[in-house]
């Protein structure tokens, strides 16, 4: 099955919304296949939101991410990386659609309470940068028949 990185982060952390964001995963289907809560730093930071170093806010999203400790999750499941993004919503809260995590529990673009891939290679690069490959586990669940059909139970570990 499809994997994908999902972070809860301080925001969430703070705002004690960690079961509330791991049951509405669970409830869609999702399996969890590793999580473990973690301090980010400087160093990891910079590369995870490489993309954003030429902003004039790069410093201010990076000591945000490092306030407190963030779980980092593995969410496994067909066309996991598209579904969980779906269910993050857009990255600002305020015009993130209702339903989605960021859209019922935030109100800012910095303090939108999850991170997650946004792209099948993406999520390979992330996970692999937050999870050794013995943290991430690979097991059956006796339940796949009730939330897949035969056909959608598709491999792509
Ligand atoms: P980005 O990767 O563009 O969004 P997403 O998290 O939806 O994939 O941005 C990473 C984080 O940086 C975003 O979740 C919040 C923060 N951010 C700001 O604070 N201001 C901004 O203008 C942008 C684009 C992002």
């Amino acid at each position: 099955m499809e994997k994908t990185l999902l972070i809860i982060k301080p925001g969430a952390i703070q705002r004690e919304l960690i079961g509330e964001i791991i049951t509405r995963f669970e409830r869609k289907g999702l399996q969890l296949c590793g999580i473990k809560m973690i301090q980010l730093d400087d160093k990891i930071l910079s590369e995870h939101y490489a993309h954003l170093s030429h902003l004039p806010f790069f410093g201010r999203i990076k000591r945000s991410m490092m306030a407190c400790p963030v779980i980092v999750c593995c969410w496994a499941g067909a066309d996991a990386v598209n579904v969980v993004r779906n269910m993050t919503g857009k990255t600002n809260g305020r015009e993130a659609v209702a339903g989605t995590i960021r859209g019922d529990f935030s109100v800012s673009v910095q303090e939108n309470i999850v991170h997650s891939s946004d792209s099948v290679e993406n999520a390979k690069t992330e996970l692999a940068r937050f999870f050794r490959p013995d943290e991430i586990l690979h097991f059956t669940t006796n339940n796949n028949n009730f939330i897949y059909a035969e056909d959608e139970q598709i491999s792509n570990v």
